[in-house]
């Protein structure tokens, strides 16, 4: 598949490089601009383009980037894009660590919802739970005892299939999460966040959460990055 990355920091470059070691067409960008990604793109196996070429480039659009960031994304970025080009978002809100107040997300909009109003497209959730580390290390093919899974979450079929299709060529256990609304489930601090389980585990974990919860359970993770970057630990210095 023709696939477009936006963003090519520790995520961006990780999918770019497993889809691209996988026969994707992979174009990859950043803030700074494609000459400031030659080196990665040629190490990796990828393209480097604008932005604008990114959103343009494939069949599926990867927004890599931190989620205070996408509201410096070109308001028009998507509006020559075709509308089955899959847009995928990674991101997590943090305000206090990165990203500063977004009011409409403290005000209870969804992580992913928000992205897809600044973007002006739907999106399908996908990738932000899991941690880099894992997302380069742990994909194993199907069958393989122990496979992690991840879920997805978005209101297209479509969409979702083909994204459920990408996790499961990663290396992963594809989880039909269900739509966009419902992504609350794996944003930061739930029970399903980042805990790297198999199929079965991964449901009920989903099923466990409580949306009253969620702000609670952000604060709880920030607050958790917090002291593991204090004590110099590996789940603090890959802060998701
Ligand atoms: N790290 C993890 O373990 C993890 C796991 C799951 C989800 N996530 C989420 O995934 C997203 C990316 O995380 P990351 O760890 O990969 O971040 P990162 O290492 O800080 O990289 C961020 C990337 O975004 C690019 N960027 C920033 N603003 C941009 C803009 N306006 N236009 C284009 N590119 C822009 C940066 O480009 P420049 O360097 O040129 O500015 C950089 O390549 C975040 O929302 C994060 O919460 C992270």
């Amino acid at each position: 598949m023709r696939i477009g990355v936006i963003g090519a920091g520790r995520m961006g470059a990780i999918l770019a490089r497993h889809l691209a070691k996988r026969g994707h067409h992979v174009s990859i960008a950043n803030s700074r601009g494609p000459e400031s990604l030659t080196a990665l793109a040629a190490e990796i196996g990828a393209t480097p383009v604008s932005v604008g070429d990114a959103a343009k480039a494939g069949e599926i659009v990867i927004i890599a980037i931190p989620t205070k960031a996408v509201a410096d994304l070109p308001r028009t970025l998507f509006a020559e894009v075709p509308s089955s080009v899959v847009v995928i978002d990674i991101g997590n809100y943090h305000p206090e660590l990165r990203d500063g107040r977004i009011d409409a997300i403290d005000r209870g909009m969804l992580d992913s919802q928000w992205v897809a109003q600044q973007i002006g497209r739907p999106v399908t959730k996908a990738f932000n739970n899991i941690l880099a580390k894992s997302l380069l290390e742990n994909g194993v093919p199907r069958g393989t005892k122990g496979r992690i899974a991840l879920s997805v979450f978005g209101d297209s079929l479509d969409a979702k299939t083909a994204v459920l299709r990408l996790v499961d060529d990663l290396g992963f256990d594809p989880v039909d999460g269900g739509d966009l609304d419902d992504s609350w489930r794996q944003q930061p601090g739930t029970p399903a966040y980042c805990q790297d389980l198999e199929a079965a585990a991964l449901r009920r974990a989903l099923a466990e959460a409580d949306r009253s919860r969620i702000a609670e359970y952000r604060a709880e993770r920030e607050a958790r990055i917090r002291r593991d970057i204090a004590a110099q630990t590996p789940s603090g210095l890959a802060r998701q």
